[in-house]
């Protein structure tokens, strides 16, 4: 049957690598998989105080969406060498009400990307210990770490560097046959 894969991107920027990197991976959707981007940025800040007073209007439809999924894809930035606010807001939001995590058991993949040569490891690792929290089986090899991010797109936002393209469809295959096993 078909897989639906969820993409949360960690960074709202209009120009952002990552959201290129996510366009990436639509267009490259192994067959039986379909990819989606999944909005975060309207998501209010979490308040434990929401789960006994009633939620904010965004919470519920996105709770919905994630609980939808059959697998979750995380492209995130590092943001002083951890994951952005922005994508830890996102993952609270869906972990509650307590007991009615909607990530529960869904298997998830984690890239970090960075415009510099360390590649987000600190962000794939915090990233990584949360989802352990989470009962989110993660794709464990190949890891992907993307530096120099700035370098792999042309000026339409296209993957013209042939070497890391060919890696991310292998990273691509490689998750779907994980997911295959979940
Ligand atoms: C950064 N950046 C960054 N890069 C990195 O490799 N390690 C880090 O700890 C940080 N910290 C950091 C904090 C903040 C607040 C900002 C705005 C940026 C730089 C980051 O890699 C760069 O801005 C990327 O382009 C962000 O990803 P997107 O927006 O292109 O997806």
């Amino acid at each position: 049957a078909d897989k639906k894969i969820g993409i949360l991107v960690g960074s709202l920027r209009r120009g952002s690598f990552s959201k290129k990197i996510a366009h990436f991976f639509i267009e490259n959707a192994p067959e039986g998989n379909s990819m989606e981007l999944i909005e975060i940025g309207h998501l209010e800040h979490y308040n434990q105080d929401f789960d006994e007073d009633g939620s904010p209007a965004s919470y519920g439809p996105f709770r919905e969406k994630i609980k939808s999924l059959d697998g979750v894809i995380f492209i995130t930035p590092e943001y002083n060498r951890s994951v952005p606010g922005v994508l830890k807001n996102a993952l609270d939001v869906a972990s509650r009400p307590y007991g009615q995590s909607c990530w529960d058991g869904k298997p998830a993949l984690v890239v970090s990307s960075s415009i510099s040569n360390v590649s987000g490891f600190g962000a794939n690792h915090h990233l990584r210990q949360s989802l352990v929290f989470l009962n989110m089986p993660t794709l464990q090899q190949p890891e992907v770490y993307i530096a120099n991010v700035q370098n792999l797109f042309d000026e339409e936002g296209k993957l013209t560097k042939d070497d890391s393209a060919t890696f991310l469809k292998d990273v691509l295959t490689a998750y779907a046959t994980f997911l295959e096993k979940h």
